[in-house]
């Protein structure tokens, strides 16, 4: 859906590219989340995608078009992707409504479906139409004005969402409420997504795809539990941290690990401890320890269809472990 291909980008006036030789696919209704210290070159390669920075070389694509063509109109090629801006970006005296028209307003929609649309948006951003329309962005918390920004981005609809640290302005309380509801809302919208942050755990919990950068380069990408399990090197064993084990079995499916059975143990009958395949291995172990046991039952949503053991998990851990 969109591909970098050798893309570098080296600044007027300055000798050492932002981005250096970046490429990367990020597949359709997919969220691919970029995460990097500051300065890595994040923003750069979103504001090169929707073309508000030119790349010095390289090619970016978007559904097979070149979009650095000279025959691609960047307005135009700007409307069909949502961008949700590092600094929230709401216009200080436009009314929260006429920030999230903007865009329908500058495609021409007409007045009748704008209207419906900006109440549809911060419905499903968790705001209140009737409460937050005619505010304006000083009137709000920070975490209100983050939704907006995103209710802005997806006003037109567009296929492709760039999100620059979207949730980045708000207390890890507000963030891991807006990160649940956003996860939510992909889920119906299935935008192709590329979301910046420089936090490894946003990235774990948002990311279909995760690509880590530093100093412009592009150090490793992967799903996150390649990432978790196979650290490219130092620099992305440091940046998961000391606590990948538990990132892991946060991540991990109980349904990954089950061992697929019907014999299950009285034990686990007379204990009643049972997990759910979708629950994470986290849960399996958390249950041994609250039932005093050391295997338990899992179930979808029908029936049980087999056993994690604490051995199962030591395999888990151990796997990655092995090579620290
Ligand atoms: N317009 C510009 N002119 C010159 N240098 C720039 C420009 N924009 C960015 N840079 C430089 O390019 C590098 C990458 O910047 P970028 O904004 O992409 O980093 P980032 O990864 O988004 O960082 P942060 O996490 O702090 O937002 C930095 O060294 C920055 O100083
Ligand atoms: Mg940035």
């Amino acid at each position: 859906m969109i591909v970098l291909d050798k893309v570098d980008k080296v600044f007027p006036g300055t000798t050492i590219p932002a981005v250096n030789q970046v490429s990367f696919q990020v597949d359709e209704g997919n969220i691919c989340v970029f995460v990097g210290p500051s300065g890595c070159g994040k923003t750069t390669i979103l504001r090169m995608i929707n073309r508000l920075v030119e790349p010095s070389g390289g090619d970016i694509y978007i559904k097979g078009k070149k979009v650095s063509d000279k025959g691609v109109n960047p307005d135009e090629l700007r409307r069909e992707i949502g961008y949700v801006i590092q600094q929230i970006g709401l216009m200080p005296h436009r009314t929260v409504e006429q920030n999230v028209s903007l865009v329908p307003y500058l495609l021409k929609w007409p007045e009748d479906k704008i209207k419906p649309r900006v109440k549809y948006l911060l419905e499903m951003v968790g705001l209140d139409p009737e409460e937050v329309s005619r505010k304006y962005p000083y009137q709000l918390s920070g975490g209100m004005m983050q939704r907006v920004g995103v209710a802005r981005a997806l006003a037109a609809d567009p296929p492709i969402m760039l999100m620059d640290e979207p949730f980045g302005a708000v207390d890890p309380i507000v963030r891991g409420r807006l990160q649940e509801e956003f996860l939510r809302l992909q889920k119906e919208m299935k935008k192709t997504i590329c979301f910046v942050t420089h936090d490894i755990n946003e990235a774990i919990k948002m990311g279909d795809h995760i690509v880590i950068m530093n100093e412009g380069k592009l150090v490793q990408h992967g799903t996150p539990m390649e990432i978790l399990s196979e650290p490219a090197d130092g620099f992305v064993k440091d940046l998961v941290g000391t606590d990948r084990e538990i990132k892991l079995l946060e991540l991990t499916k109980s349904k990954e690990i089950v061992k697929r059975t019907d014999d299950i143990p009285s034990e686990v009958w007379e204990k009643d401890s049972f997990i759910l395949a979708i629950d994470p291995v986290q849960r399996a172990l958390e249950t041994m320890m609250k039932k005093d046991t050391n295997i338990v039952g899992v179930r979808d949503e029908t029936e049980t269809i087999g056993t994690i053991s604490w051995n199962d998990i030591k395999k888990l851990i151990n796997k990655i472990s092995g090579d620290q």
